[in-house]
């Protein structure tokens, strides 16, 4: 039979050795980690991370995320400080980003940063994104493998269902085991989340033993997770649903609904870690097949389920007024 993913390969050590002379020589790669595939490159290489941008079309003024897999590689780029430290020890490697202030001997490429004068970083959790990281001398710059504002990718087919042919080699991590993008927490003044993950904000202020805040900042700079339109499927939803539409799809929470042909539960137990995981690889199964609009059912707004809304909200705003 015919391989048609000709760039997706096993991660065994000699593909391994392929992803790091690409990340030398200044290629971009299909990363995957724990939370969603990434394209990665050389963090320090401008080259590198300008081919990022332009395969995900993605706005110049919107930072990246830079991957580390140890604390001192991380101190030549960052300022560390106590409640990233606190965090650190609890959490990483993990489904969390920090924003802290770079360090201004930092070799790490203006234009990942966008120019700004603090750095998103974080330590993947995922065997193949640390095996890759523990191999190459650089730090990994990585958004999410999509065109900006579309579905993450959780799986290595989801980069080819994004890039097509345009991504030359992905490293085949299987299913993403949490299925949403991590949590952004702001370090650089008093602790507030940027980004809602599976990292809640409950487990957080546990962990500092202080409260902190969900940013209401409307600057388009501060965390571009919040430009309008984000995690789009491409066709219209309706949140807060309990009816389908005419050649739409449902999206399901809970025993009360059963999966039926139109309808994707999202959880069948009510277990909102496993809807986090189901939620993009739905809504990417909803797309591929055509249908015209989703129709959500409302879905609990605690714990991971606040990440979970915080991604429909934003995937609908085109179409809700
Ligand atoms: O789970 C994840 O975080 C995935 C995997 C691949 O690591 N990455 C990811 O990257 O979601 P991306 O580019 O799709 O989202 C990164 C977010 C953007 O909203 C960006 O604006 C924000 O991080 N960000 C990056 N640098 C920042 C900074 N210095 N200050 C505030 N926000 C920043
Ligand atoms: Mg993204």
């Amino acid at each position: 039979m015919k391989n048609i993913y000709l760039n997706i390969f096993k991660p065994n050590s000699s593909n391994l050795d392929k992803a790091k002379k690409n990340i030398e020589t200044n290629n971009v790669i299909g990363l995957p980690t724990e939370t969603v595939y990434g394209l990665a490159g050389n963090a320090y290489s401008d080259k590198s991370v300008r081919k990022i941008f332009a395969m995900k079309k993605r706005p110049s003024i919107n930072p990246l995320i830079i991957h580390y897999e140890n604390l001192n590689d991380l101190k030549k780029d960052a300022i560390l400080n106590n409640n990233f430290i606190k965090l650190y020890k609890s959490l990483c490697p993990g489904p969390i980003t920090f924003v802290l202030n770079k360090n201004p001997d930092s070799k790490i490429s203006k234009i990942a940063n966008a120019g700004k004068k603090t750095i998103a970083i974080r330590f993947p959790k995922h065997r193949v994104a640390r095996n890759l990281l523990k191999i190459i001398k650089v730090p990994l710059a990585a958004p999410s493998a999509n065109i900006s504002s579309k579905l993450s990718p959780t799986c290595a087919k989801d980069v080819v269902d994004e890039f097509g042919k345009k991504i030359k080699f992905i490293l085949d991590g299987g299913q993403c085991n949490i299925g949403l993008e991590s949590t952004i927490v702001d370090l650089t003044k008093h602790p507030s989340i940027l980004r809602k993950g599976v990292v809640t904000k409950e487990k957080i202020n546990k962990i500092l033993n202080k409260k902190i805040t969900f940013s209401k900042s409307k600057k388009i700079t501060k965390a571009p997770g919040q430009f309008r339109l984000h995690y789009s499927p491409g066709i219209p939803i309706y949140l807060n649903k309990t009816k389908i539409r005419k050649n739409g799809a449902f999206i399901a929470f809970g025993k009360k609904f059963n999966n039926n042909q139109n309808s994707y539960n999202l959880s069948q137990n009510g277990n909102l870690r496993e809807a986090a995981n189901n939620l993009y690889k739905v809504m990417r199964k909803i797309k591929n097949k055509k249908y015209n609009s989703i129709s959500v059912c409302k879905i609990p707004n605690t714990g991971i389920g606040k990440a979970i809304n915080d991604r429909l909200k934003k995937a609908s705003f085109k179409w809700v007024k």
